[in-house]
């Protein structure tokens, strides 16, 4: 049995003592007995949310990650960086594709740097309105899966979390059928199977994410095949993140099965100040 994930993506949406007042609201409000909850803040407020939630259950993550080591990458923040403060990674946001051109490619190697850093990558994926229309969902949706997950071993695969967002459910308030979402993500899980194995296929969380809130998710929390939820706009709202949260945990059966590799080769032993800056 796979635990529930829900993941708040707070996206560039609040300042530095607004996100303090929410988390600190999210930490009095939450109480999830089996199900993982993850929050994506900016940059900026990824330490102060690892103190907030220190000794809590909930996960910190971030918005997005590089795939360099370190270097000359001005505004980029290395997986190395990161890695003791954030746990997950959003890697290919739709939002990161359409605004900042990240191809596949460049989402493989987020992926890959993440996983290979002990930080899980939370893989999104999704067809625009026009894709939807012309009956294209699952051809795209098959074709950045298979690309954004590339340069992951099986293992790597297995543990990580692929996200499900329809581009035109996203901050609209029209999210996707619950039953449509349910096939998609089999279907990418058969996609897995036949990629990687079974038991790859068995482990991988995949979830949705579009439009959810308070209201919706009981309907999504029926759907069998999908195991969390990537939820922006009501992770603003405390007490909707709050109750999507334990409607989750409400419906989660099973043991907590989910575990993370630590990473197995030691990174940056060096010292920094013997090396010459080019
Ligand atoms: P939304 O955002 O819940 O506002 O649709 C989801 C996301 O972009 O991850």
């Amino acid at each position: 049995m796979r635990q529930k994930i829900v993941i708040a993506n707070i996206k560039m949406n609040l300042s530095v003592p607004e996100n303090s007042v929410l988390f600190e609201k999210y930490k009095k409000e939450i109480a999830s007995e089996r199900t993982e909850v993850v929050v994506c803040p900016s940059y900026l407020d990824i330490y102060s949310a690892e103190g907030i939630f220190k000794g809590t259950k909930i996960k910190v993550g971030s918005q997005d990650i590089f795939y360099e080591e370190e270097g000359r990458y001005t505004g980029e923040i290395s997986p190395d960086q990161l890695k003791g403060f954030a746990e997950y990674s959003i890697v290919g946001h739709s939002e990161r594709r359409s605004n900042f051109g990240e191809t596949d490619k460049i989402v493989a190697k987020k992926a890959a740097a993440a996983a290979r850093h002990g930080i899980v990558p939370i893989i999104c994926v999704g067809e625009n309105l026009h894709e939807k229309m012309d009956g294209l969902t699952k051809l795209v949706v098959t074709g950045q899966t298979e690309a954004s997950l590339s340069e992951l071993t099986a293992k790597e695969v297995a543990e990580s979390v692929i996200a499900y967002e329809p581009i035109w459910a996203i901050g609209t308030g029209h999210t996707c059928d619950p039953g449509t979402a349910n096939e998609v993500v089999r279907n990418i899980r058969n996609l897995i199977k036949v990629l990687f194995g079974e038991k790859t296929a068995e482990k991988v969380h995949i979830i949705y994410g579009g439009s959810i809130d308070e209201k919706n998710i009981k309907g999504f929390a029926k759907e069998k095949e999908i195991d969390g939820y990537l939820v922006g706009t009501a992770s603003l709202n405390h007490t909707a993140f709050a109750k999507i949260v334990d409607t989750v945990d409400k419906g989660s059966v099973g043991k907590i099965t989910r575990k993370v590799s630590k990473p197995k080769s030691k990174t940056k032993t060096k010292k920094k100040t013997t090396k010459k800056k080019k």
